[in-house]
């Protein structure tokens, strides 16, 4: 049955206080299975869409664009991060593009020290030593790690996540704070104590390195063999960014040369990190499932926002939450 209302392809469930808005203004196809859409679904279900809400695991490029056709006016990214999405194309085309940044800061500061907790302390070593049987007495000598308190802490990407990251380690746990970001941070400075450094010292004066620039052809494998060549004895690195922003093989070799204390890595290269790679059989390395942003007011403040998104593309309204604008032109089904 036709209506008036633009069509819109979403790419996955998600809260439903973001699809009920969506609901309301357009004709709505979701994807509902549980795994992403395959290519091909993908490319059929965009077809003749004003709109498509995306997650970061959909790839959308000029082939997407393509497939979806003139009608074309937004893609809303589930996420802060949209590496996934063709930008430069977007642009090309006059197709708007947005993203869900602030909502998920906190939630994935969390998530970053407690990765930093948790390979500082040992704790997939801990607890696996647990379930098979290692636990024998209380041991002076056993399970030992790392302090935090007055080390320094080297954050590689001063945006948001990162600079929420250090107010929760400089304040909690007096940590030293060295950055790296494309220029100084005034506020940083004066509120954290924070020194704006170049990459290789960070890397050489950190005892603690968390990774949270986002991923682009500059950023892709920044932290390679040679990055962690320069890193001190008895570091912990931790990355809840983008996975390819480091080289896994060279963190491999790393961390079994115990040139690295320990990682703990909230995402992977790829996601889902195969279950045989050799990252899982390291007791110093601990892998998350890419959960930063998964508490329930992140994920339903993202849903808000990406349908905020959604909904003032189709309407050839300004993006509230715009990664770029589109010059705006109304919806032919908008037009009176
Ligand atoms: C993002 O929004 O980019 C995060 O990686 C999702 O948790």
């Amino acid at each position: 049955m036709s209506t008036d209302k633009p069509t819109v392809f979403v790419t996955r469930q998600i809260p439903a206080m973001g699809l009920e808005a969506i609901a309301r203004v357009a004709e709505m196809r979701v994807h509902e299975k549980p795994m992403p859409p395959t290519r091909q679904e993908l490319l059929q279900g965009v077809q003749g869409c004003a709109g498509i809400l995306s997650l970061l695991s959909d790839r959308i490029d000029s082939e997407v664009f393509d497939a979806a056709g003139a009608n074309l006016r937004v893609v809303s990214n589930f996420a802060v991060g949209y590496n996934n999405i063709d930008v430069t194309e977007a642009k090309r085309r006059d197709i708007s593009v947005g993203n869900t940044p602030d909502v998920l800061t906190d939630a994935t500061a969390d998530i970053a020290v407690a990765l930093i907790l948790a390979a500082a302390r040992r704790l997939r070593e801990a607890a696996d030593g647990v379930i098979h049987g290692q636990w024998k007495t209380w041991e002076p000598l056993g399970w030992i790690g790392m302090d935090l308190r007055g080390k320094t802490l080297g954050i590689v990407g001063m945006g948001r996540i990162g600079q929420a990251t250090a107010e929760r380690l400089v304040h909690g746990w007096q940590m030293k704070l060295l950055y790296t970001s494309r220029s100084p941070k005034p506020d940083v400075d004066r509120q954290l104590g924070g020194r704006h450094v170049a990459l290789d010292e960070l890397l050489s004066d950190s005892d603690v390195i968390s990774v949270h620039v986002s991923l682009s052809p500059e950023t892709r494998h920044l932290i390679n063999a040679e990055a962690l060549s320069k890193v001190k004895l008895n570091t912990v690195l931790v990355n809840t960014s983008r996975g390819e922003v480091i080289d896994q093989m060279a963190l491999v070799t790393a961390l079994k040369k115990q040139q690295l204390f320990a990682a703990g890595l909230d995402v992977c290269d790829p996601e889902p990190l195969p279950v045989n790679h050799p990252l899982l059989e390291l007791p110093n390395c601990i892998v998350l499932p890419h959960i930063g942003s998964a508490t329930v007011s992140a994920r339903n403040a993202m849903a808000q926002r990406a349908a905020r998104n959604l909904i003032a593309g189709i309407q050839g309204q300004p993006l509230p939450f715009a990664v770029h604008q589109s010059h705006l032109h109304t919806h032919p089904t908008n037009q009176t």
